[in-house]
């Protein structure tokens, strides 16, 4: 059996500049390796793509109800399984993922594309009019603002809830972010038992009002799915968008392309999520014993896929290590892939999309002002801080 050293849930591990070496050594050692972790107990750690993607399309064999991140605690289920779409399977999740669908659907999106656009746009002017600025702070609003929109938060209610999401995501320490997120889940408690009783035509409203065989979604399942969706919809891209900038910041000619419209956005934005890969690993929990890379998986054992050391395989992607933004084709795991394939995806490029669009026409450069302060998380990894100072174009 391969058992590895290196504490892959390590998340200064991460912010190594030779994170890509360690782990490109450990791949090449064995696909599929047994961790120890602090919290979880063992887990087995996929690093190939061809095996990390084989695991997310077989949810029979590799479930999500035992949980979709490491985290959780040894022998701990955690609250939402079988409630929550990211945390169930089969005719389960398809009953849950099925009403949110028509919000993220590249349809939906493109009917709110312009106003993604107007409001990236006027994140970054804002950012350029006060010249130093935190980035993380700043790129937070937009996909902040537009999950705002999508769950039809009222405009008195706005500077409430993104302050309250602000704290959650944004505060300085673990204890103040769980303070934040526990502030929010009696907001939408309270909006999902309003919009029950006068639906309007939002996503609390859809959820709300979701019956599967006639009976209507219990409230708690509710809730914890719309909070799966915000924790989803905001984390991720603010995570995407810092990392990104930084990824540019630290490549001149990649910047210059993107800002002279020599690449496509869609494969740039596609090329940034690969490279950044934010959500660092998915886990699943084996039905039953199964043979992965050479190894025996028990049922009941975690399976954690790593989604970075995936999108870094060079059997995959040919100069994993470089930002190529013409790269085609490019089947990155940055969103999963597989029955719980990010709902958000179309969503999230969109904002990506406006975010790099917003920057490269109105910032002539941007220079890091002190050193960034990095998340210390390997749920989704990026910058707690990145102060910068931007030159207008
Ligand atoms: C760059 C931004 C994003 C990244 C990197 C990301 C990443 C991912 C990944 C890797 C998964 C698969 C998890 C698994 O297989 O267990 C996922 C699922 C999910 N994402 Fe995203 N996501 C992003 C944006 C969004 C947005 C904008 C939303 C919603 C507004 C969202 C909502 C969700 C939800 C609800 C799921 C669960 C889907 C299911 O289980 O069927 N995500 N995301």
């Amino acid at each position: 059996m391969s058992t590895t050293t290196v504490d892959l849930t390590d998340p200064d591990l991460w912010a190594r500049p030779d994170v890509g070496e360690i782990v490109g050594e450990l791949r090449a050692q064995a696909p599929v390796q047994r961790t120890e972790t602090a919290l979880d107990g063992p887990v087995w750690s996929v690093l190939t793509y061809e095996l990390g993607s084989q695991v997310l399309m077989d949810s029979a064999t590799y479930s999500s109800t035992g949980g979709s991140l490491l985290g959780s605690g040894l022998g701990q289920t955690p609250a939402g399984a079988g409630k929550m779409m990211a945390l169930s399977d089969g005719p389960r999740h398809r009953e849950l993922r099925a009403p949110v669908l028509p919000y993220f659907s590249p349809k939906g999106v493109r009917g709110s594309a312009d106003r993604i656009s107007e409001l990236a746009a006027s994140v970054v002017a804002d950012a350029v009019e006060r010249g130093e600025v935190d980035l993380v702070d700043v790129l937070a609003t937009v996909p902040l603002v537009v999950m705002c929109d999508l769950l039809g938060i009222p405009g008195d209610d706005r500077d409430l809830v993104v302050s309250v999401c602000d704290e959650a995501f944004l505060a300085q320490t673990p204890e103040a972010r769980r303070a934040g997120h526990q502030k929010l889940i009696p907001y939408l408690f309270e909006k999902a038992m309003q919009r029950r009783m006068e639906p309007s035509d939002d996503l609390i409203s859809t959820l709300a009002t979701h019956r599967i065989k006639g009976r209507l979604l219990p409230i708690e399942d509710v809730v914890l799915n719309l909070d799966n969706i915000v924790v989803g919809g905001v984390q991720t891209v603010r995570h995407t968008a810092a990392m990104s900038v930084w990824t540019l910041l630290n490549r001149p000619e990649a910047w210059r392309q993107l800002a002279d419209g020599e690449v496509d956005l869609g494969a740039a934005t596609d090329e940034l999520l690969r490279f950044t890969s934010v959500g660092l690993h998915v886990l699943r929990t084996a039905t039953r014993q199964v043979e992965l890379g050479g190894q025996v998986i028990e049922a009941g054992d975690k399976v954690a896929v790593w989604t970075w050391s995936a999108d870094h395989d060079p059997a995959m992607f040919d100069r994993p290590g470089e930002l190529l933004l013409d790269r085609s084709p490019n089947r990155h795991l940055a969103l999963g892939v597989g029955a719980h394939y990010c709902v958000g995806a179309p969503l999230a490029k969109a904002e990506l999309g406006a975010i790099y669009t917003a920057l490269t026409d109105q910032v002539a450069g941007l220079e890091p002002v002190g050193d960034p302060v990095f998340n210390r998380s390997i749920i989704n990894f990026g910058f707690d801080r990145l102060p910068v100072r931007l030159r207008a174009r």
